[in-house]
């Protein structure tokens, strides 16, 4: 498998017998995964002091979104699609997604002929209430009619996000909807949804960078870390 990574990682030593725990990085990311060092890797100057830890490093992540891609070509090549990449969050998991495809395309007897579009979802008030989410952007939904839609959106929480999308999409009866995330928060909603498609499952903590953000800051990080308490005083609005 691609992106299983066996972590093992020294507590102590206890009289010269090594103590090891196991953690094993997967597709589902443990509660108890500790995430990377932020010394191991660079990221920006503009961020030192905001960050907790990597929860995902950006390679993972792009490795990851290969096999995704390959995932995907697999089950609905050969059909023409409509990529609909829901913005800001979801740009560079689109983009590297698309990337792939056109790789894969170029390279093996089957290929994805693709549109690109772009919606963004707003709410009224604030996240809490999405019965008020607008859908801005973009080409008209109704040109989603009779087509095979894939919407790539950076990650999945309580689903609600999601819902309401896909409500209003299939208003418009497209021939097919399915729903690629890079990731999916392990929330205690029961009704949560899942999508067709994910990279990672992750514990429910709030995440950034890879275009995900904390009030419009950290898009520009490559790896999906974990804010701490020091960046989000910093960048509360
Ligand atoms: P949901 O409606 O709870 O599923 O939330 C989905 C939307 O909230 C996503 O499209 C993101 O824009 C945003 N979101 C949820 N969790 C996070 C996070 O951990 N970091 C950044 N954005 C998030
Ligand atoms: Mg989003």
């Amino acid at each position: 498998m691609c992106t299983r990574m066996l972590i093992l990682y020294q507590l102590h030593n206890v009289k010269h017998h090594e103590v090891f725990l196991t953690v094993l990085f997967d597709i589902q990311i443990s509660d108890n995964w500790p995430g990377y060092s932020l010394d191991l890797f660079t990221y920006p100057q503009h961020y030192y002091g905001d960050l907790e830890y990597v929860l995902i490093p950006h390679g993972i992540i792009v490795d990851r979104t290969e096999r995704l891609a390959k995932d995907i070509m697999q089950d609905i090549g050969d059909n023409d699609i409509v990529v609909l990449c829901v913005l800001k969050g979801g740009y560079k998991f689109c983009a590297d997604l698309v990337e792939h495809f056109k790789n894969l395309s170029r390279n093996s007897e089957r290929f994805i002929s693709m549109k690109v579009d772009f919606v963004r979802l707003k709410s009224y008030h604030n996240d809490q209430s999405m019965q008020d989410m607008q859908i801005i952007g973009g080409d008209d939904l109704s040109k989603l009619t009779g087509k095979n839609v894939l919407i790539v959106e950076d990650i999945v929480g309580t689903g609600r996000t999601m819902k309401v999308l896909l409500n209003n999409i299939e208003k418009y009866k497209p021939k097919m909807i399915k729903v690629a995330s890079l990731l999916v928060k392990r929330t205690s909603r029961p009704d949560g949804y899942r999508p067709d498609y994910y990279g990672f499952e992750i514990p429910d903590l709030f995440v950034v960078g890879y275009a995900l953000d904390y009030n419009e800051h950290f898009r520009d990080l490559n790896h999906i870390c974990v804010i701490n308490d020091h960046g989000k005083t910093k960048y509360r609005v």
